[in-house]
């Protein structure tokens, strides 16, 4: 999974391409740049990759959330729906907005379940945020269609779906803005990084000028002259990570996808023949990037045992529903209610009244599947794990099963 493994020659020219002309900075300096804008040219490569018009790239993929949020328009008084197995940043994000995050359930594709999001739209929600998984797919199409039937924009996050397809098409270009991340574990590393797609041309310059201080970004003035439309805060990314990024765009899918995929086919072939365990539903098995595989033990008694074994042999797969990152009923702070400030925002407002709050039981389906499934993650390259895990699977097979 991590593009880090496969860092290489590509990737140290790349960089040092940047460094022999000492512009690590992606706006200004035309002269001193003698024409290298890694940033836009990853951006603009990303957007092909992607089959959209326009792609921004930004500091992480926390960033390209808060942005696509600002872009969207999305503040106070407003609703934003996600589901309960995420990792923390996609709440973070609609909290720092000023809005209010409403956690709808997962269905067994481990994201957002159309039929419970349905029912949690309100006149007050402003935008719905699937989270492409794991790898995999959200049931994309039917959350588009029940957004699209309220006229509510949807973001994707696709921060851990780089590469993903849904018949063919990418991820995060089905709604009206994708968000991406290319952190440390992410198919796609430029260390800390993200971006964020869209079709629309005015989301995209809203983007652009947010992420920037609002500079308008005028290209016949200098940047010094240049005007602003409205406020905006600092998340540019640097040219040393747009020129990673580029290196590792060249890999995505004839290295990094590709391995995956022949990693993760021996691993389900050894799960599949176990008894009594079913896998997690990926609406296009073509479209997965493969960087994980999850599966489904019949109770989450045997989940548990199964894993016992497996981290007894040292491959120990991860439990979700024991992760304090990824999992609604372990976000302590956010179930708590625990804020930084001493008025308590976001959870409270300056009456000291509550503007929201979280019941840890209220997503029974999300925990029956969650107690039930155990993951194993991908790597690029797994020559030398990848009989300890095989080995492993069989013996907890034969143990638990
Ligand atoms: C689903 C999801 N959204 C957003 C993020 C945030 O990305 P970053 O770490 O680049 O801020 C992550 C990171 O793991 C993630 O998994």
């Amino acid at each position: 999974m991590p593009g880090y493994e496969i860092i290489g020659e590509e990737e140290k020219n790349e960089i040092l391409d940047v460094l022999s002309r000492k512009m690590l900075f992606r706006y200004e300096f035309d002269e001193q740049r003698e024409g290298i804008y890694k940033v836009e040219e990853f951006e603009k490569e990303f957007a092909k990759y992607c089959g959209v018009n326009h792609a921004l790239a930004v500091s992480s993929g926390a960033a390209a959330l808060r942005v696509a949020l600002s872009a969207l328009g999305v503040g106070p008084g407003d609703e934003v729906i996600t589901q309960g197995f995420t990792f923390v940043a996609t709440w973070e994000a609609i909290l720092d907005t000023g809005a209010i995050p409403v956690f709808a359930e997962i269905d067994d594709s481990l994201c957002l379940d159309p039929d419970d999001l349905a029912g949690k739209i309100s006149s007050r929600t402003r935008a719905i945020i699937p989270v492409h998984m794991c790898g995999a797919q959200a049931r994309i199409k039917e959350i588009v269609s029940v957004a699209d039937s309220h006229g509510i924009p949807v973001l994707e996050d696709t921060a851990q779906s780089c590469g993903g397809r849904f018949n063919g098409k990418a991820l995060g270009s089905f709604g009206k803005v994708g968000t991406f991340s290319f952190d440390s574990v992410k198919t796609l590393t430029t260390g800390e990084g993200g971006m964020v797609i869209t079709n629309d041309k005015e989301l995209y310059i809203r983007a652009s000028e947010y992420h920037d201080h609002g500079h308008d970004h005028d290209p016949d003035v200098g940047r010094g002259l240049e005007k602003r439309n409205f406020i905006g805060l600092n998340f540019r990314m640097m040219e040393l990570q747009g020129a990673l990024g580029l290196a590792q765009l060249r890999k995505l899918d004839n290295t990094i996808l590709k391995r995956q995929r022949e990693n993760k086919s021996r691993i389900k072939y050894a799960l599949s023949k176990i008894g009594r365990i079913t896998f997690r539903n990926i609406p296009d098995p073509d479209g997965d990037s493969a960087s994980f595989v999850i599966f489904f033990l019949p109770t989450s008694e045997k989940a548990k045992e199964f894993n016992r074994v497996m981290t007894e042999e040292d491959v120990g797969a991860v439990y979700w529903y024991e992760n304090d990152w990824h999992y609604f009923e372990r976000w302590e702070h956010l179930l708590e209610g625990k804020s930084l400030l001493p008025s308590g925002y976001p959870f409270k407002n300056e009456a000291g009244e509550t503007r929201c709050s979280y019941q840890k039981s209220s997503l029974p389906k999300t925990a029956e599947l969650l107690s039930r499934a155990l993951t194993i993650q991908i790597n690029i390259n797994m020559d030398e794990q990848l009989p300890k895990i095989l080995d492993a699977i069989e013996k907890a097979g034969k143990e638990v099963i």
